[in-house]
């Protein structure tokens, strides 16, 4: 028998992630299986020990998990530290290690379009999880500017504060603010769930002040085009939805599980076939 791999969420029902991995691991030849497991808030740190127990190889963790799980591990990675949420943990033999790759795949998919990100001011909408992921890569990558801007304001200088950064300038907005600055930003990125499927007809702003050259790029992938990008698009704006990011978190824990680099094109199609 091949390694098993495992989702825990709660719910998971209606997750991809059993297909998309089953399917790198059939594409490169490796007996594996990836079972999505409906984990209840309070039993995550049963879990948790069944990994070790059944000798799992490792565990995507989901929604409402991500935290809280960090208590039960042996080892964060630095990144996912300072993130401040796991998405991802690797079995080393007993040994736990929990790591997020929320960020970085985030990064992949948007260095596809935007080739560099040297220079760029960038605008992100919500301050949830998904933003704490994108703000420390983009830290990281020493974007030039980055703004959060959310309905609750607060969260957002929160978010900041944390990420003290000499090459980056930092900053909060309300939306009115920044729909009124929106020509002053390349990048626009919506993390919130504004737009997503069934509520296909909202949009998390204004876009009356967008510049032609900009990107904006939306987490949701489903609808694979929310009101939101079709809104940019239609103002001659590059846009991004959120396949790329779902697809490169996964291939980036495939990678930190077995070693091995999953084809992305494969992944890609099938959550895509999944998306209708
Ligand atoms: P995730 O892990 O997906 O980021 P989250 O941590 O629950 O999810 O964060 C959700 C984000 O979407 C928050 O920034 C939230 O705004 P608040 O901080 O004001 O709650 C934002 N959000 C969710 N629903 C929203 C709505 N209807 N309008 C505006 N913002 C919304």
């Amino acid at each position: 028998m091949g390694k098993v791999y495992g989702l825990f969420g709660y719910p998971v029902g209606h997750s991809m992630s059993p297909i998309m991995h089953e399917a790198a691991f059939k594409e490169l030849g490796q007996k594996a299986n990836y079972h999505a497991f409906n984990v209840k808030p309070d039993k995550i740190e049963e879990a948790v020990m069944a990994i070790r127990a059944l000798e799992l190889g490792g565990c995507n963790v989901t929604i409402p998990h991500k935290v809280n799980v960090m208590n039960y591990l042996d080892e964060i990675d630095p990144e996912a530290a300072e993130i401040g949420a796991v998405n991802t943990i690797v079995n080393q033999g007993g040994k736990l290690k929990g790591f997020n790759t929320d960020g970085r795949g985030y990064l992949q998919s948007l260095l596809e379009i935007a080739h560099t990100l040297e220079g760029k001011s960038v605008a992100i909408i919500g301050a949830g999880g998904a933003a704490r992921a994108i703000v420390t890569v983009l830290v990281h990558e020493s974007v030039s500017r980055l703004v959060v801007a959310n309905r609750t304001k607060i969260k957002a200088e929160q978010l900041i504060e944390r990420h003290k950064s000499k090459a980056t300038e930092l900053g909060v907005m309300d939306m009115r603010e920044l729909e009124y600055e929106l020509a002053s930003f390349d990048i626009i990125i919506n993390t919130t769930s504004v737009g997503m499927s069934p509520n296909t007809d909202e949009c998390p702003l204004s876009l009356n002040n967008l510049k032609k050259e900009t990107i904006v790029s939306d987490l949701i992938y489903n609808p694979l085009k929310t009101k939101l990008l079709i809104e940019a698009e239609s103002r001659g704006a590059k846009v991004l939805n959120g396949v790329g990011m779902f697809v490169n978190q996964g291939a980036l824990s495939f990678e930190y599980w077995t070693g091995l680099k999953p084809d992305r094109k494969v992944m890609t199609k099938i959550v895509l076939e999944q998306l209708g």
